[in-house]
Parts: C-alpha cells; sequence; structure tokens
C-alpha cells in the first residue's frame, strides 16, 4: 500500500525551497496529540504556503515562496516598478514582494473558511451616484466606449486626485460599463489601496505576495511566479480553460471571477500594471449582464432563484482527513444576481469558480453550467480585449472592473519575455442576493433582444 502524503515546501533560510513529503505512516501516533495538531505544527514548521491540485495538473500549482521580503525577486523587479515603489516610500530594503508569515496562513479549510465568515457594513458608492456623472464626465477629456456593451476609456484624469463625488460617480459607471480603464496614471500603491478602501473593504489575501507592508496590494507578477516554479509556457497557459479541474489555472489565464468563494464577494478591483510589455500581455473581460441577457427567456426563468457552489483559487486541508488530498472553500451564493447600483441582474458563472448548481443532479449542473460557461466565453460582441500599452517613465496604467458582473483572463502571449508586473486592490462588497424584481440590463434600458 502507498502511504499518503502531505508535500510541503521549506522556508528555512540554510534550506530554502526544499520540497519535503511528509508521510502519514511516518507520523509518530504514540502520544495523546491529535492528528490534526501534529500535522499543522509539520506544516507550520517547514512553511508550506499552498497545496498542489490533485489530477493532471499534479505539481504545477506548486509556488514556492519563502515567507517574508524576498531578496531573489527584487533581483529582478522591472525598473518601472522598482522607481514606482521606490518613489512611494516601499522600503525594499529586505526584499520583494512580501510573502505573508506562514504562522497567518490558514492550513485547514475550516480555518480558511471562518476568515471574514459574518455579515459586515457595505455601502454600495455607485448607488446614489449622479446617472449623468458630470462631476467625472464634466473633468475629463475624452470618454471612449471601447465595445458597445463592455469596457470605457476615460482619458485626461488622474485617479489619484479624484473627489468623493467622482469617485462615487466613478463606481456607477464601472458598475453600468463592467470595465473602466485609464492609462497614464501616476499611481502610488497607497493611493491605490486608498481608493479600494473608499468602495469596500479592502481584501487582504492570507497566501498572495503583497507590496511590502502594504496589507491588502497583491502583487501581480507571473515572471516571479514562474520563477518560483509555477511553469507556466506557451503550451500549457490555456489548459485549464479546458478543464479547470484538471490542469491547475496557472496565473490568471483562464476565465475566472475573484474571490467568489468569500461571504461578500469581490465588488471593484483595481488592477495597476506600472511594467507593461511592448506587446503581448492582453487582459479580456466579459459582461455577465449581456450574457444573461444571451440565455432565452424560459431559461432566464429557470435560472433565476438557483443558487450555486463556488470555490476558491486556493487550497487547504480538511482536518478531519489531512492526508485526503487539497481542499478548497466552498460558498453557496445565487446563479443569477442583482447588482445593487444598477439594480441589474447578470450571470454569476466562471469557468475556475463555479462549480455545480444546487437542486440539480451532477450530470445535469455539469452540462448547465459548461453551457453557461460556453455563452460567457464564446460571445465575443460581450466581451472586451485590452492592450495595455507602456506609458511614460512613471506612469501606469489602471483597470477597475465589477468582479460581480464579469469574468476576466490574461494572456501569456509575451511568454515573460518581457515584464509585466503590477499590484491590485480588491474592495469586496455585498452578500451575494437576487431581486426577483429586478431586471436584466436590455430590459431595463428598453433594448431590443431578436431584432
Ligand atoms: C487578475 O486576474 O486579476 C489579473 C489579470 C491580469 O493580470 O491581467
Amino acid at each position: 500500500m502507498v502511504a499518503a502524503t502531505i508535500t510541503t515546501t521549506t522556508t528555512s533560510s540554510s534550506k530554502p525551497n526544499e520540497t519535503l513529503s511528509l508521510r502519514a505512516d511516518s507520523l509518530d501516533v504514540t502520544d495523546d496529540i491529535p492528528l490534526d495538531e501534529k500535522v499543522k505544527a509539520i506544516i507550520r514548521g517547514t512553511g508550506k504556503l499552498q497545496l498542489n491540485r490533485t489530477g493532471l495538473g499534479q505539481n504545477e500549482n506548486r509556488v514556492k515562496i519563502t515567507a517574508g521580503p524576498d531578496p531573489a525577486g527584487l533581483e529582478i523587479l522591472p525598473d518601472e516598478a522598482r522607481t514606482r515603489m521606490e518613489h512611494s516610500g516601499v522600503d525594499l530594503s529586505k526584499g520583494y514582494p512580501e510573502i505573508p508569515d506562514i504562522s497567518q496562513v490558514p492550513v485547514f479549510v475550516d480555518e480558511a473558511f471562518a476568515v471574514r465568515n459574518e455579515d459586515y457594513p457595505y455601502i454600495e458608492k455607485g448607488k446614489n451616484a449622479d446617472p449623468e456623472k458630470k462631476a467625472l464626465f464634466g473633468a475629463a477629456k475624452e470618454v471612449i466606449d471601447l465595445t458597445k456593451h463592455i469596457g470605457t476609456e476615460i482619458v485626461g484624469l488622474q485617479l489619484a486626485d479624484l473627489t468623493n463625488q467622482q469617485k462615487d460617480e466613478l463606481a456607477l459607471l464601472i458598475a453600468e460599463r463592467v470595465v473602466v480603464f485609464f492609462r497614464d496614471q501616476k499611481l502610488s500603491p497607497q493611493k491605490q489601496l486608498e481608493l479600494g478602501d473608499y468602495w469596500g473593504q479592502v481584501e487582504k489575501h492570507p497566501q498572495a505576495a503583497q507590496v511590502p507592508g502594504l496589507r491588502g496590494v497583491t502583487v501581480i507578477w507571473n515572471d516571479y511566479k514562474n520563477k518560483k516554479g509555477m511553469g507556466l509556457t506557451f503550451k500549457n497557459s490555456n489548459y485549464s480553460n479546458w478543464d479547470s479541474d484538471k490542469f491547475a489555472p496557472k496565473g490568471n489565464q483562464a476565465w475566472h471571477s475573484d474571490l467568489c468563494h468569500e461571504h461578500q464577494t469581490a465588488g471593484y478591483t483595481h488592477l495597476h500594471l506600472d511594467s507593461i510589455p511592448g506587446v503581448g500581455g492582453d487582459t479580456l473581460w466579459a459582461s455577465g449582464y449581456a450574457a444573461y441577457d444571451k440565455l432565452s427567456e424560459e431559461m432566464k426563468r429557470f435560472l433565476d432563484g438557483k443558487k450555486a457552489v463556488y470555490v476558491s483559487a486556493h487550497s487547504y486541508l480538511d482536518r478531519n482527513d489531512p492526508f485526503g488530498g487539497p481542499k478548497r472553500i466552498e460558498r453557496v451564493h445565487p446563479l443569477v444576481r442583482t447588482n445593487p447600483a444598477t439594480g441589474w441582474k447578470s450571470l454569476f458563472v466562471n469557468r475556475t469558480m463555479c462549480k455545480r448548481i444546487i437542486g440539480l443532479s451532477p450530470v445535469e449542473s455539469d452540462i448547465i453550467l459548461s453551457y453557461l460557461k460556453d455563452v460567457y466565453e464564446k460571445n465575443a460582441d460581450i466581451q472586451v480585449r485590452f492592450t495595455w500599452k507602456p506609458s511614460k517613465p512613471g506612469y501606469g496604467t489602471s483597470a477597475i472592473w465589477d468582479n460581480r458582473v464579469s469574468q476576466h483572463r490574461s494572456t501569456w502571449d509575451h511568454e515573460g519575455h518581457e515584464s509585466r508586473h503590477g499590484t491590485r486592490v480588491t474592495s469586496l462588497a455585498e452578500i451575494p442576493y437576487f431581486d426577483p424584481e429586478s431586471k436584466s440590463q436590455r430590459e431595463a434600458l428598453g433594448l431590443p433582444l431578436d431584432e
């Protein structure tokens, strides 16, 4: 019989990134210490931060990272990012990025589930904003819709200088247009955090790499993760868009929506890229309002009010079966949700996190979910593909989207040959809800569906 194992990675400075396999039959069972306590002590002692997924994707999702600021990361930090951090007063003396302390990282899935598992206040800033957005549009040089149904670019405004009224109007615009872009932005990570704080409680990720000293400002940097063993290549970068259970998603290349497993899921999310490849590294978004409106009226009626199970991106262990393999946090939310700013219904489905529809048989759920994911992914007319384009030195580009009504993914065509680095701040929003009185976007706007 093969012994069950947990694979972990050490953080000891003498043996950085050494992989250790903990075998079930190697544990001393002659004392009274419960098995889960033993496993936790060993994992905390070895500093494992992220468990592998099971299946063919085995090994692929392992990122070997040492806790604390990483000196090796600093060596490959692109010049533009370094300048931005230094000018913003970020302490880079010990390394970059900062990996959360292992003692803060939940080991068991019940511990991870307990994080923010209670109601907290959320005020939707877009709800009472001026629908004409006079303060925002009046100050902008240009407002350009990039496609009919999704994506708007605002020219001539600095995010760092927005008034509260403009921030409220921007929230409404994002909720309506799904994603809004700002090029040539001079934006410190502190200002980015401040803006996120204005829109809701900023998510502080227990596992993700952060800007040193700035919890809540997550580093988006696949070149770094690849150096640590993520294994994202030209060939495999899209496997998870076929089967995200078999092939663990790597570096945001699979269609997803952020943090759907949270009790109060992600709302406005702000990605600022300070280092952008000359060509490549585009990001795509798709509209959940429009995905819903693509469905037949019969299908809409069938889905309205249904609930589904959403899982976390990161894995943990089952306390009662620590050798039973990685487990993800699961939460139940409405499959069709109402956006509190616009009042419109949106299809809350995405390829990697939405796993099954409650009340249907596994076969029915798989078939329907697979169709709904296709609706999002195959309808190019409800998507926008954004080319970031390098800015003038010291300036970057921002995208802010509403996670409640969209999914997104990036592309790995630059293959890490040119740097791509940025910071992301996510404001958590309301407990997802479905208001049976709410309308679809096209219904609310009086737009035809089949003419
Ligand atoms: C994300 O998935 O939040 C990041 C997308 C990107 O890197 O373009």
